[in-house]
């Protein structure tokens, strides 16, 4: 049996306000919360079920950037999409909030200051990567270059994403700002450290001590590679201009690191709660006098937040003092998508708006195929042709029929009345019935008390399985003209099996509890947990439904799904270089461009990079150096002699140490390859392209 506790502040990660919901997220973090929070509610728990927007940090600024706008607009649309979005599927928090209201800066700053009086933090000041064109500091995401661990050439400030390193931005090779495609120079500026490293021992002991055999494999075992590196001091401040103000008369134009105040966004989340319910949000929060008063805090987040939420975010409230400590964090692995992994900025993604348009009221169908496909222990994938198995194999052919059965015999042989059962108490196949279920009942809170939501779903089906075997061996159909009674008995028992069905699918599939509940003409509301212990929800006498019963799930169809394969397809090729046009042009702006046709005197390869050429090309005009990404494209050899078309007038810009003057112009095929652009008859070079 489970430990009991006085309450629970269940959270689910902020997602950042800068794109639509996928179902990864919904598979990593907010479907396995609010089935938990389902189960607690259902067992009659306290639970408050917190969430909100993540407003801040360089993912809001370089959306901002890529959509031409400011940071305000991004989080205000996208604040509004996540959310409606959130409650069209029926995500059942108990405030979404934001990290844009007042309430949530003070808070955060609130945090930093007791913190900076406590003398937590050092003060340092260190050479920071500065972009000299747009006079900004940069965000380690706004830095891209060589990783120093697998050569990969577009990894990022804070972590390369080719193999998982997490780097700080003064590792990569040849590091270039995003904002300006210029390398960035080192400036000094002054942070405030949170000592992550004096903290070593304390996390130690309670996280690597306290949590083994506690917190799941994928979840422990990343904590504790963290402990093993060794921790680094780590800033929580930074140098931008979108974020929370850091709270110090010394601080102009610093903010809190996203990460500092993000997960403080659970808490000033639960303060909006409070006010707006007459609560007190302390007792979410804090400990109280008395350990047995205390709430157990669980945080509900993907993979990429473990250190965050298991290292950082416990060291600043034990700094703080006073703060509950996440008793559990049930990170979930990735979720990918037709045998790829899912990115907002390639559209490989499968947009829970979109589906929840495509798919209407058919959300149970999607949240039971996350569910039981739920990266729980590693990655897993999501394609729609299991989608639709599932649907049509499972939720139709098991749990839909079997309702379906049951309901449509006793509206044909007792007018839909549940009947009077005969002789229950010896009744074998009945008492065989109801023992099954009680195993699986039992069953299903054991794994959701264990966070394992997948094995508990499929113990749910395995009720519904009970029931179909149940009605298959007595055949009430055959038996209603020699032995009503014995056909009337298995309907009542059929019937109880619907309700205990109809009270388990409330933590699962709560669109279907509902339907359940209509058929049953039963109000499901007063139906808890705890009922599950007896085989009499309907009364004999009590009036179900009558006539023809709708089905809980119809077949999905082969189009839907290949309609939605074709959606993907289309990505897929729009991602493969099929270049969307570009915006009209003026003639004037075509004649801003001076291309010329110069002849390639000299070609080499760059020494120590993969991609580069370096050309000495006579434009007719001079005899300039160029730099090309076409290394993997052509030997040097094959292109020296060649006429090509030259843009001379282009921004010299200095790669490699090297002032490269125009660019050559190639053709670029839909798979990236390039191919070389020649005049057909030779022709002087510096002749002009127009
Ligand atoms: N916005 C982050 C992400 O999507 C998650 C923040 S969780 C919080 O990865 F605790 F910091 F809020
Ligand atoms: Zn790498």
């Amino acid at each position: 049996m489970s430990e009991t506790y006085k309450r629970y502040t269940i959270t689910a990660a902020l997602p950042y306000a800068n794109g639509p919901l996928h179902i990864g997220h919904i598979a990593g973090a907010y479907l396995p919360s609010d089935t938990y929070v389902r189960y607690l509610r259902l067992r009659q728990r306290e639970v408050l079920y917190v969430c909100g927007s993540d407003e801040h940090g360089a993912a809001i600024t370089l959306r901002a950037k890529k959509e031409g706008t400011t940071p305000k607009a991004i989080v205000d649309k996208y604040h509004t999409l996540i959310k409606s979005t959130f409650e069209r599927f029926g995500i059942s928090f108990d405030i979404y909030h934001r990290t844009s209201e007042p309430i949530h800066h003070q808070t955060s700053q609130d945090i930093f200051k007791v913190l900076y009086e406590k003398g937590e933090f050092e003060e340092k000041e260190t050479e920071q990567y500065y972009d000299q064109t747009y006079k900004q500091f940069l965000a380690d995401r706004y830095i891209t270059g060589t990783c120093p661990k697998c050569g990969y050439e577009g990894a990022y400030g804070d972590q390369c994403e080719n193999c998982g390193t997490s780097l700080s931005p003064t590792d990569l090779i040849n590091p270039i700002s995003t904002l300006s495609g210029e390398p960035p120079v080192l400036r000094r500026t002054r942070h405030w450290y949170l000592p992550l490293d004096k903290y070593q021992p304390w996390l130690e002991k309670w996280l690597l001590e306290g949590k083994k055999g506690k917190w799941k494999n994928n979840v422990y075992g990343q904590c504790s590679a963290w402990l093993k590196a060794g921790l680094q001091p780590r800033s929580m401040t930074r140098d931008l201009d979108w974020g929370v103000d850091v709270p110090l008369p010394d601080a102009k134009g610093k903010k809190l690191y996203v990460w500092l105040d993000a997960p403080i966004g659970y808490i000033s989340a639960t303060k909006q709660w409070a006010l707006d319910h007459g609560k007190d949000w302390e007792l979410y929060w804090k400990t109280q006098p008395n350990p047995a008063d205390n709430s157990r805090l669980i945080h509900f987040i993907g993979k990429d937040n473990i250190v965050f939420h298991c290292i950082i975010f416990p060291t600043i409230l034990h700094a703080h003092g006073g703060f509950l400590l996440p008793d559990d964090v049930p990170a979930n692995e990735f979720l990918n998508l037709e045998g790829d992994k899912i990115s907002t900025s390639r559209n490989w993604a499968v947009w829970l708006h979109e589906y929840l348009d495509d798919f209407p009221n058919r959300r149970d169908e999607l949240r039971y195929t996350l569910t039981a496909i739920a990266p729980e222990t590693k990655d897993s994938e999501f394609t729609w042709k299991d989608f639709q198995a599932r649907n049509n194999n499972e939720l139709v052919k098991i749990l839909g029929n079997f309702v379906n059965r049951v309901v449509v015999l006793t509206s044909k042989y007792t007018e839909g009345v549940v009947p009077q059962p005969a002789k229950l108490a010896t009744n074998h196949a009945a008492i065989n019935a109801f023992a099954q279920i009680r195993t699986h009942i039992h069953q299903i809170e054991e794994s959701l008390e264990n966070f394992r939501f997948r094995e508990a779903q499929a113990e749910f089906m395995n009720i519904a399985r009970v029931g179909n075997g149940y009605l298959t061996e007595q055949e009430p159909w055959k038996s209603w003209k020699t032995e009503p009674e014995a056909t009337k008995t298995t309907l009542y028992v059929g019937l109880q099996i619907i309700a205990m069905l109809g009270v388990v699918a409330k933590i699962f599939l709560p669109d279907t509890a509902n339907k359940i509940f209509g058929l049953l003409q039963l109000d499901g509301d007063p139906l808890k947990w705890d009922d599950l212990g007896r085989e009499d929800l309907l009364q004999p006498g009590h009036q179900i439904f009558k006539g023809k019963a709708p089905l809980l799930f119809t077949n999905i169809e082969d189009a839907e799904i290949e309609q939605q394969l074709a959606k993907l397809e289309a990505t897929k090729q729009q991602n493969a270089g099929v270049e969307p046009p570009k915006p009209e042009i003026t003639f004037e702006d075509f004649g801003k461009m001076d291309i010329r046709i110069g002849t390639i005197l000299e070609a080499a390869r760059v020494p120590k990079t993969e991609k580069l050429l370096q050309f000495k090309v006579d434009t007719g005009l001079d005899q300039r150096t160029i730099i090309s990404g076409v290394a993997e494209y052509f030997e040097p050899e094959e292109l020296v002699g060649k006429q090509v078309p030259v843009l001379i007038n282009l921004k010299p810009r200095k790669i490699r140490g090297v002032l490269s003057q125009g660019m050559i112009l190639f053709a670029e095929d839909q798979d990236g390859r390039l191919k070389l652009i020649s005049p057909t008859v030779q022709t002087g070079a510096g002749a002009a392209v127009n």
